[in-house]
Parts: structure tokens; C-alpha cells; sequence
């Protein structure tokens, strides 16, 4: 049975910091931090009468109106997002009842839920609905699975520059138009304290020791991937999105997997001349020894044109849209697939049959490789992003704006500012009820 995504839609937060012109000045750090160290050059936001049920509403009723769906066609309800405002009432209810709104017809028949594992969760969720699918419980229907995110940090934090929110909602069906999805997965899954929220908004991060978890984790989910599928191989894919925090990460987690899936093939051998063979754990006595030669090795590879050119090729079209819009936590490996598929479009490259690895990853902490195969009409469903026109149509803010914004979002500050922007064709987020549960209204 083939079961994978049919149908994608991304809704971007409706301002934006530029991090060089604004954030940088304001934080006293070299612009070049932000665009060349981290890869980022601004953040999406949440205008006032925006948050993670509008954005992933706004998503979800896009894609259901392009592909002609009504909720008789939605059998389950899955929302993926570490930004939840609630303990026990799922976001994908808030979803569901906005939906209801326009459609003037009831999700009572859909299994809703919310997927919490930082931001694995999104790829997480795809997972359930797959299953759910290929179980046979679907009863014809498809699966709506929502991610969506505003990913704050705490003023001062390091991961100020990283911030983002947005939404990605993606229709999980049978006989998909845009990618199939593997049986094989494989899974880095640790007990770590790299970024949690322990009852809090905003995380505690170990930021630099949440690099390495990252990529230990990577590193073991594709070992076990390829225990029950194949070894890998760089020319295997024509585009690895991973999990993008910030660009920068992802160019970490890149040399890691070129220099564990050339291991023993002809790149390795043709590229022995210019900077030996990699070092092997056996031929070293001592651990930190065998790390600094690895370490040394992958300095040098990095520098190789085959390394730069299969980089260019492979993993840069994955981060056009992350470099503008920041980290969307459980969103962000979705929009790297889109980023690149989009790219695939602009360059005439036909993807069908062709392989994408996904490197997902949720701090706490979890990595899950599985491989994606290109259908024949991805064409139709990436023509129909409006991603592009999204991004053009944000409003800029200032410093001081955004301070406002910030305070807007943070949970436990009270502020009434004007939104910046004027709804149109959307839902908005408009108060609170008797019970403090958040009510919205879709602005014609
Ligand atoms: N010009 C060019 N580059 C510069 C520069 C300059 N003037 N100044 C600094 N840089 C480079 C640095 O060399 C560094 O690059 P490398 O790592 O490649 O050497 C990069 O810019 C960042 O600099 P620092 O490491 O000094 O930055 P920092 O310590 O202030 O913050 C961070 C980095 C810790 C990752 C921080 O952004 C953070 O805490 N982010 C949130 C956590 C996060 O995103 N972790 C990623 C893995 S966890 C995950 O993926 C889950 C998730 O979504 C959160």
C-alpha cells in the first residue's frame, strides 16, 4: 500500500524581524553572527491576533480548500506543537472548531489529537496517520496532520536569533500526490536535558551541548536506518532535508552524514590522494585520539570540491525558506522538504521517483531518519504553495515593536496593543470565554 503525503500548506507568521538591520544593533552582536554563523536573516512572527490554532487553522483550511476536501473527508485530527497553551484540551479541537466555522459542517466522526516530542512531534504525527492508514482504520478517509509553532525564547536568550512561527498542515492519504513514505525508519532516542520547558513557556537550553545531542542522535537514527533498510549513499538522494533550527546546524549535521555515507565507497577512495582515509575507531588505542583525527579528517573533507558541490546540490536548496522565516520547531523538517522540492521546480529538475532522506529531530531527545520517494503530480502540489508571496507581504517591525510582540505572546504578561496588520480571509484569534479556553473568528 502506498501512504504518504498528499497534499501540503504553509502558513508563515505574519511579521518580520530582519535579524542584521534590527535584531543585531539591538543585542550588541555582529550581524555576521546571525547571517553567516547561525545562516539565518530574519525571524517570522505571530502578529497580535495570531497564535499557533490560527496559524495552524489558516494552514489546514487552505490545503482543504485547494484539494476540494469537506470534514467527511478527515478521519483524524492530529496537531504537533511544543508551544500548547493548554494541559489537558488538545489544540487540534481549537483547529477542528474553526474549521467548523467555514465548512458549516462537524468533525465529530475525526480522532483528534496533539503529539508532544519537541520537534520530532510533526514527523511524529505523520508516523501515526501513516500507521493509522496502512492499518486499515481509516474507513477511506485521510489524515490531517498540523504543525505549527511559535517558537519564542526568553528575552536575553541565546536563542533569541533563532525564533520563528508558522504552521505547516499536511494531508496524509493513500495513493499521495507529493511523497511516499518508507516502511523502514530509523531511530537516535536518548533520556537527554538539551532543551525542555519543564511547566514553562519559554526553554531552559544547554544551546552548545544541544548541537551535539543533535547530531549524536542523527548519527544513531541513521545507523539504525540503515540496519533495516540499506547503506546509504550520498548520490542516493537528491535532497536531504533535515530538522533547521538554523541553518548552521544543519551544516553541522551535513558533513557528519556525507562523512558517515562515504565510508567504504569510490567518493572515499578517489578522495584518499588529497586527504587520506577516514580514520577507523580500530586503529587508534585511545577514544580521544580516534576523535581528534576524525575531527581533523572532517575539517579537511569539508573543504573538498566533491563535499561542496554535493552540498550545494543536496542540502543548500533545503534551507532557501528556513533562512527567512527561522526555526518553526515542529514545522521546521516540513519546510525544508518544501524548500527543496520548490527549488527542484525553479531549477526544471523532475523529482518523480526520486528520493528524499528525512533527518527529523526533537530535543529531550529523539532523531528519526525515513526515506520519502517523489510522486508524478509533486509539480501540481508545490505550484500551489504560495510560500513566496507569504514572505513578501510580512510587515517589518522595529526593536521596540518587537519587544511589544514578544510580550504579546509571553503567557504571563498582559498587554493590548493594536494588531499591525489587517486580517483578511483568515482566522484571528478574538478573546477569551468563561472558562479562559481562547475563541476565534474567521474575518471574511
Ligand atoms: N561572523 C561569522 N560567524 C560568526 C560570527 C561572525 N562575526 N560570530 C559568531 N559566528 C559563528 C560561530 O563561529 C558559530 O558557528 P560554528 O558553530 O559553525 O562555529 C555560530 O556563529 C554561532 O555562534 P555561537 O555558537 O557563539 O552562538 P551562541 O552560543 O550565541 O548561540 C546557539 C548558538 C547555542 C545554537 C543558540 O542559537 C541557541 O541556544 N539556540 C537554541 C537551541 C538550538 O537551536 N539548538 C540546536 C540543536 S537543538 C534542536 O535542533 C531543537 C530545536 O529546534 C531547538
Amino acid at each position: 500500500m502506498n501512504v504518504g503525503i498528499d497534499a501540503v500548506a504553509i502558513h508563515a507568521g505574519k511579521l518580520r524581524l530582519d535579524l542584521a538591520e534590527t535584531l543585531a544593533p539591538a543585542l550588541d552582536e555582529e550581524p555576521e553572527k546571525f547571517t553567516k554563523g547561525l545562516g539565518l536573516h530574519a525571524s517570522s512572527f505571530p502578529d497580535v491576533e495570531e497564535d499557533i490554532v490560527t496559524m495552524g487553522a489558516n494552514a489546514a483550511h487552505k490545503l482543504m480548500e485547494r484539494k476540494g476536501l469537506t470534514p467527511d473527508d478527515i478521519g483524524r485530527i492530529d496537531v504537533a506543537t511544543e508551544s500548547a497553551f493548554d494541559n489537558a484540551k488538545p489544540v487540534s479541537t481549537y483547529v477542528a472548531g474553526c474549521l467548523e466555522q467555514v465548512y458549516g459542517e462537524d468533525f465529530h466522526h475525526a480522532n483528534k489529537g496533539e503529539r508532544k516530542f519537541a520537534c520530532i512531534a510533526g514527523t511524529q504525527s505523520l508516523d501515526d496517520a501513516y500507521n493509522w492508514i496502512r492499518a486499515g482504520r481509516n474507513r477511506g478517509r485521510a489524515a490531517l496532520v498540523i504543525a505549527t509553532d511559535t517558537a519564542l525564547y526568553a528575552r536575553g536568550d541565546a536563542g533569541e536569533a533563532t525564533q520563528g512561527a508558522g504552521a505547516v498542515a499536511m494531508l496524509i492519504a493513500e495513493d499521495p500526490d507529493l511523497v511516499e513514505m518508507s516502511v523502514e525508519q530509523g531511530f537516535g532516542s536518548a533520556d537527554e536535558t538539551d532543551f525542555l520547558k519543564p511547566n514553562q513557556q519559554f526553554p531552559s537550553v544547554d544551546g552548545q551541548r544541544s548541537v551535539q545531542v543533535y547530531l549524536a542522535r542523527m548519527r544513531e537514527a541513521l545507523e539504525d536506518y540503515e540496519s533495516v533498510a540499506e547503506e546509504t549513499h550520498p548520490d542516493q538522494f537528491e535532497y536531504i532535508p533535515f530538522h533547521t533550527p538554523f541553518p548552521g546546524m544543519v551544516r553541522k549535521a551535513a558533513l557528519l552524514g556525507y562523512r558517515h555515507m562515504i565510508r567504504n565507497t569510490e567518493i572515499e577512495a578517489d578522495l584518499t590522494a588529497a586527504i587520506g582515509e577516514q580514520p577507523r575507531p580500530d586503529g587508534f588505542d585511545d577514544e580521544s585520539q580516534y576523535r581528534d583525527a576524525v575531527r581533523d579528517y572532517m575539517d579537511a573533507l569539508k573543504e573538498t570540491d566533491a563535499y561542496a558541490a554535493w552540498y550545494d546540490d543536496t542540502i543548500e536548496p533545503t534551507l532557501d525558506i528556513a533562512r527567512h522565516v527561522g526555526n518553526w520547531y515542529t514545522g521546521s523538517v516540513h519546510v525544508a522538504r518544501a524548500s527543496a522540492l520548490r527549488s527542484a521546480r525553479e531549477a526544471g529538475i523532475d523529482m518523480t521517483g526520486k528520493s528524499l532522506l528525512l533527518g527529523s529531530y526533537g530535543s529531550g531527545a529523539q532523531a528519526e531518519i525515513h526515506v520519502e520517494t517523489v510522486q508524478e503530480e509533486w509539480t501540481e502540489e508545490i505550484d500551489a504553495l504560495d510560500i513566496d508571496e507569504q514572505l513578501a507581504a510580512r510587515r517589518d517591525i522595529s526593536f521596540a515593536e518587537y519587544e511589544e510582540i514578544h510580550d504579546v505572546h509571553n503567557h504571563d504578561k498582559e498587554i493590548d496593543i493594536d494588531a499591525f496588520t489587517t486580517p483578511s480571509e483568515e482566522f484571528v484569534r478574538d478573546g477569551s470565554g468563561p472558562m479562559d479556553e481562547r475563541t476565534y473568528r474567521y474575518v471574511e
